[in-house]
């Protein structure tokens, strides 16, 4: 048996577990400290009532013979069709149409993005923002395949565009942005689209953030012309509706996608038949009374929550002269490192002094390094707490 060597290629650990390895080592040096945790994007909100009704409902039905359910059903890659024609209805009201069809539910946008890679070959040539979120990268070198960066930095808002010369095979856009928070507007996405089309290439587009624009930003890559024949969309319920625990998840794979004469939706429908037996029953009728009226009412006030959170630490950040980006229709707030530290520098120093943990911007690639990134999904209590030790800190 040989293994797979390219893990070689990746860090030992997983950037978040890294994180959280050195906050349990300061942890257990300083046990009665209490140290605020403003790193990985993990939600705080307990579940929307009228989710947790749902979920309740759909225990109940598993308790009785009539409404039992074992597997979901096939047809639809074991997705229910009230989820499904829910998310269908949330993409309408996008002005998108979306068939049944080319829906996919999962548990989680995470493993989406990682099972997706099945699909194509180890020669593709793979595209991503540096600094980037590190899932996508890390599941790339353990397939071998070769990544190319492209540059987000101050000079393009951390939104870069396609350069001319550059070819890539799959092209990964996370907007908003998950570190920087940065988000496309039409012109951008649209730009990523025709090159995507011009170079045959496919785009994987990261929407687990939409539910935190408010500005006149898309928040679907189709909802630009021509992403139907160049793009799959992967969407998260867990920033969206607090199912970080829970686990759910949907990708939306175009009936209009082929590559090579092979239909990419056949090919997902295919590889799920096989890898995956469907996310829950429960969460997914939970997820399905997200996109009711009442659960989009109920989610929103936890997202104003968050993006309160977001407004506090803004605030706090404008207070110092800190120069930050994000936190506008973003849950993350990217933020330079006082006076010209380094990243993993003012993490130890953040942790050290103001007993606050955030992610160090290095952790998302060579381009984050100077870099900090904070997230909004802490308690309003925690986040006032941490923005006064911070200034404490800072001020010193
Ligand atoms: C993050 O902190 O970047 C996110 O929690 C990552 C994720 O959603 O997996």
């Amino acid at each position: 048996m040989k293994i797979n060597t390219n893990f070689a290629n990746i860090a030992e650990n997983y950037l978040f577990s890294t994180v959280a390895s050195k906050l349990a080592a300061y942890q257990k040096e300083h046990p009665g400290r209490q140290v605020i945790k403003l790193s990985v994007g993990d939600v705080t909100r307990p579940l929307a009532p009228v989710v947790i009704a749902a979920m309740h409902r759909a225990v109940e039905d598993l308790a009785h013979a009539e409404t039992f359910k074992g597997y979901g059903p096939d047809r639809y890659c074991y997705g229910y069709t009230e989820l499904i024609d829910a998310i269908r209805a949330n993409y309408a009201r996008k002005g998108v149409e979306v068939k049944r069809e080319e829906v996919f539910v999962s548990d989680g946008a995470k493993s989406d993005l990682g099972n997706l890679l099945d699909l194509f070959a180890q020669d593709n040539v793979v595209l991503v923002p540096d600094p980037v979120y590190p899932a996508y990268v890390d599941a790339n070198i353990m397939a071998g395949r070769k990544i190319l960066y492209a540059d987000a930095n101050l000079g393009n808002g951390f939104l870069p565009l396609p350069e001319a010369g550059v070819h890539a095979d799959l092209i990964y856009i996370c907007s908003p942005n998950n570190p920087t928070g940065a988000v496309y507007d039409r012109a951008g996405l649209k730009a990523w689209v025709d090159y995507a089309i011009r170079e045959h290439a496919l785009i994987l587009f990261d929407a687990a953030y939409e539910y935190f624009i408010s500005d006149d930003l898309p928040r679907s890559i189709f909802e630009i012309e021509g992403a139907r024949e160049c793009a799959v969309e992967i969407c998260s319920f867990s920033k969206t509706a607090g199912f970080t625990g829970v686990r759910c998840g949907y990708t939306v794979v175009p009936d209009t996608l082929s590559f090579g004469g092979v239909l990419l939706g056949r090919m997902w429908a295919r590889r799920q038949a096989t890898k995956f037996n469907g996310a829950s029953y429960i969460p997914q009728m939970g997820a399905a009374a997200v996109f009711s009226e009442e659960g989009e009412r109920e989610i929103r006030a936890n997202i104003a929550y968050y993006k309160n959170n977001a407004r506090i630490i803004g605030d706090c950040l404008d207070a110092l002269g800190i120069w930050y980006t994000g936190g506008k229709n973003s849950p993350y707030i990217w933020l330079k490192c006082p006076n010209g530290k380094k990243s993993w520098e003012f993490f130890d120093e953040l942790l050290e002094k103001a007993n606050v943990v955030g992610t160090p911007g290095s952790g998302f690639g060579k381009g984050g390094e100077g870099f900090f990134r904070l997230t909004a999904f802490s308690t309003e209590e925690n986040t006032r707490e941490a923005c006064r030790r911070i200034t404490e800190y800072l001020k010193a």
